[in-house]
């Protein structure tokens, strides 16, 4: 797992719209996904894709609106209501991985938010 310092170093690096561009980047492989497609409501990607982001610019060390907007994240919590199979993980880190590489940041940041988002996957594998 990256260090404290390195998650927190992502968004001051690569800015809010850099962090964007990944989220937007995975949400547009969601709808055709045949594992994940199914789990995300279609008319409400739009407000899926923002808390992803948002909570994702407070994670990698940018604005905490996330926090205010949504409270403590509790990912487990949030999580338990879809069934999160070693299946699912890895198509949810299949696509994040996609938009990573189509994001062209700089290798060291790329590396680091790989690392961050597989590692919290794994942990949120609930079945
Ligand atoms: C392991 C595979 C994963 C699957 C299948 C999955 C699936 C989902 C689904 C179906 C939702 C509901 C859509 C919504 O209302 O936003 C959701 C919400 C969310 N997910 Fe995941 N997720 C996964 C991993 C992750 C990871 C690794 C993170 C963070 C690094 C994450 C962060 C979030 C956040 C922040 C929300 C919105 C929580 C809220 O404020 O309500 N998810 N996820």
């Amino acid at each position: 797992m990256p260090d404290e310092a390195e998650i927190s170093s992502v968004c001051p690096t690569i800015g809010e719209a850099g962090i964007g561009r990944v989220v937007a980047g995975f949400y547009r492989r969601v709808p055709s996904d045949d594992v994940l497609g199914p789990m995300y409501p279609p008319q409400a990607l739009a407000e899926s894709e923002s808390r992803l982001r948002d909570f994702l610019i407070f994670r990698f060390g940018g604005s905490d609106q996330y926090i205010q907007q949504r409270g403590h994240p509790r990912l487990r919590i949030r999580h338990a209501p879809f069934v999160l199979t070693q299946q699912a993980r890895d198509r949810w880190v299949a696509l994040m991985d996609q938009a990573l590489s189509e994001a062209e940041l700089p290798s060291a940041i790329e590396t680091i938010m790989r690392e961050f988002l597989q590692q919290t996957a794994t942990f949120l594998i609930n079945s």
